[in-house]
């Protein structure tokens, strides 16, 4: 009868749908609580590789429901690619997929607002996705917003009308010379809804209730990671939700004192897509073998991923953040081969050495403090049991456990289910 919450803890793309994915046999429900398309949840079973943007990771299992909750923010059109994906496999989701009346649509011009804004920010742009997640959270915040539910209203288009209407004038204000065609990108909207209309409305907030009351598992599922929440992150360049732990209780409905385990996920090294501070990152070949064996690019935009060394500063306060109970490594894989490892414990701001992150942590402002670490040679994608793992693996990771004063019940080697080792 519990109520268990899944998040990233980084800058996102920490593999957070792996890991629901595998955990999904021990859950009735899974429930994606905020972000929208932005996400690009990768996972791989059968030697298929499935990438999922909005639905949550447990659609291939055969018994979970699969929510996505009033926290998400839906584009039909997109949604329809999914599940135009979904139908290309022998798999019934209809009777599995709900959706929150209360979740908010990203209509077509939020995702040439999105351009127009970054386009007109020019070296200060955040890196969207460009997905259009920013103006729709803005409408909602704003009470311009449309809902999910709306659809189901007679009077939806005449609203939908007069708030396009209104986002034209701002594209125009922003002056940013960026060509689209409204009419055709409305024919697909149109479409897509229609789709979307065919699909299970709910009252999300009542139905979890009732299956709590029921005794019914429930995993929440996170998008990005805690370092791009729009309270917590490197603000500005954060995403528009909050990721961390008290989004699962606006996002779903769901009362704080219902959450039980709070699963972090995090890479054994550190990525980050898009621009802002990013302390322990690397310009040199170590982190071009991260990204190179990590294959670390975009799952939703293609883009390279920066990457560096992990930052036990960084994750300590996400561990902070969110109430960490149990934390789960990706990727140790990719570490194989380097002599020695570096672990960022402290930085150096504005001259003092400290240990928590401070408001802002641009490079100017901060330099890492690295404690170095042997590292291993051997493969790990093979391994399937923690009496396998290397010595200096165990090491790195009872250092980390330490440091974070949280245990790591999960060592996952590699991209597929059965890659994945229980501690
Ligand atoms: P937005 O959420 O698309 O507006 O993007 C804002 C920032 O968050 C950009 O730096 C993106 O690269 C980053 N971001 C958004 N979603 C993800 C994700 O799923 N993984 C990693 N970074 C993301």
């Amino acid at each position: 009868m519990a109520v268990n919450l899944l998040l990233g803890l980084q800058w996102g793309d920490e593999g957070k749908g792996k890991i629901v994915d595998v955990l999904t046999k021990n859950y009735d429900i899974i429930a994606r609580f905020q972000g929208g398309p932005n996400a690009g949840h990768t996972l791989e079973f059968d030697g298929i590789k499935h990438v999922l943007h909005t639905i949550p990771s447990g659609i291939f299992h055969d018994k979970a429901i699969n929510l996505v909750g009033n926290g998400v923010v839906i584009d039909p059109v997109i949604f329809k690619k999914e599940l135009d994906n979904l139908n290309t496999f022998d798999l019934d989701y209809r009777s599995k997929l709900l959706i929150s009346r209360k979740a908010h649509l990203i209509l077509p011009t939020h995702r040439i607002l999105d351009a127009a804004s970054e386009a007109s920010k020019g070296k200060a742009k955040i890196g969207s996705t460009l997905k259009g997640i920013g103006p729709t959270y803005m409408d909602k915040t704003g009470r311009n917003g449309i809902r999910v539910g709306d659809l189901e209203l007679k009077d939806w288009k005449k609203r939908y009308r007069s708030l396009a209407n209104k986002h034209e004038a701002m594209i125009d204000f922003y002056d940013s010379k960026i060509e689209y065609n409204l009419k055709e990108l409305e024919n697909e909207f149109f479409e897509a809804v229609e789709m979307l209309k065919t699909l299970t409305f709910i009252d999300s907030e009542e139905y979890l209730y009732q299956a709590q009351k029921e005794g019914k598992t429930i995993l929440a599922e996170g998008a990005q990671g805690s370092l791009l929440d729009i309270d917590f992150g490197t603000y500005p360049f954060v995403t528009s939700s909050n990721t961390t732990a008290a989004g699962a209780c606006t996002g779903l409905g769901i009362a704080p004192n219902k959450i039980k385990e709070v699963f972090g996920i995090f890479k054994a090294y550190t990525t980050r897509v898009g621009s802002g501070p990013f302390p322990t990152e690397l310009f040199d070949n170590d982190g071009a073998t991260m990204a190179k064996v990590g294959h670390e690019f975009g799952a939703t935009t293609g883009r390279p991923r920066r990457c560096g060394w992990l930052d036990l500063v960084a994750l300590k306060y996400a561990v902070q953040v969110n109430g960490v109970t149990q934390l789960m490594m990706m990727k140790g894989d990719v570490l194989s081969g380097f002599s020695s490892l570096k672990v960022c414990t402290a930085y150096t701001y504005k001259g003092k050495t400290i240990t928590h992150l401070p408001y802002t942590i641009e490079p100017e402002n901060v330099t890492p403090i690295y404690t170095e670490m042997k590292g291993w040679s051997e493969d790990l994608t093979k391994m399937t049991k923690a009496s396998e793992l290397p010595d200096e693996l165990n090491e790195y990771i009872t250092f980390l456990e330490k440091e974070l004063e949280t245990p790591i019940t999960i060592v996952s080697v590699g991209p597929d289910r059965k890659q994945t080792i229980y501690r």
